[in-house]
């Protein structure tokens, strides 16, 4: 929790501005934005939780639910240092009702609804059913919540990602500076405008080290 709380406040200006580009102020309409990235680790769980707690301290709490849309590896529970009774295979698998399954996070108020603990290895899954699921369950929160916030998996290993776009209004893709190359950028990006061409799309440069005082930037 202290990471993630920790990333939230230091990029509080950058987190309200990205809020402002992908939210319409003029619209009461809700909103589905997803996050992905090309490779494993570059930071798109800490960026979902951490503009859903930016956003808990703009908004009314209750019109926010992040969605552990990461069946692969799964992080929400020891991110945020939760344990719901429920995770969402259990509305996939046994028909628990969506309500039951979403969790209020005591500390800041939103919503989550979590793919549990890390099922690595674990053959049970049915990957392709489950993201038909995940359509449903998104119609589903669009009638409830304003701003609804998705965690999903890297897009050049699987293909998740690009399956959960088709059913959102943005997408983000989160690249971890000088480590990944334009090109596969810029691959990840085009799989994605392939599957959702109304989708906003747009890229968070994460884990940027400045070399220089970040003061003098604005000079440059
Ligand atoms: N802006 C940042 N500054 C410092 N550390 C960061 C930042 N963003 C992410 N991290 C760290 O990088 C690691 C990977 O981050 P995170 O789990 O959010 O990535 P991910 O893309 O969700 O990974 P996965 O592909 O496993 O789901 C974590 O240890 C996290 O704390
Ligand atoms: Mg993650």
């Amino acid at each position: 929790m202290r990471m993630i709380e920790q990333i939230a406040a230091s990029f509080t200006e950058e987190l309200y501005r990205l809020e402002s580009s992908l939210f319409r102020k003029d619209s009461e309409q809700s909103t589905a934005v997803q996050f992905t990235s090309s490779h494993f680790g570059e930071g798109v769980t800490s960026m979902t939780l951490g503009l859903a707690i930016s956003m808990s301290s703009l908004h009314s709490p209750q019109s926010i639910v992040a969605v552990e849309a990461n069946m692969r590896k799964p992080s929400f529970q020891e991110y945020l240092e939760i344990v719901p009774p429920h995770s969402i295979f259990e509305v996939f698998e046994e028909n628990l009702p969506l309500d039951q399954a979403l969790y209020e996070v005591p500390k800041f108020g939103f919503r989550v609804l979590t793919a549990g603990q890390v099922r690595e290895g674990d053959k049970k899954i049915d990957y392709g059913l489950s993201l038909q699921h995940f359509r449903d369950v998104l119609r589903k929160l669009r009638q409830e919540y304003r701003y609804i916030l998705l965690d999903t998996p890297p897009a050049v290993p699987f293909m998740d990602a690009s399956i959960i776009c088709k059913e959102v209004d943005g997408v983000v893709v989160v690249v971890e500076a000088d480590l990944t190359r334009y090109e596969v950028v810029s691959h990840t990006l085009e799989k994605l405008r392939t599957s959702n061409r109304e989708a906003l799309t747009g890229t968070i440069l994460n884990k940027r080290e400045l070399r220089i005082p970040k003061l003098l930037y604005r000079f440059l």
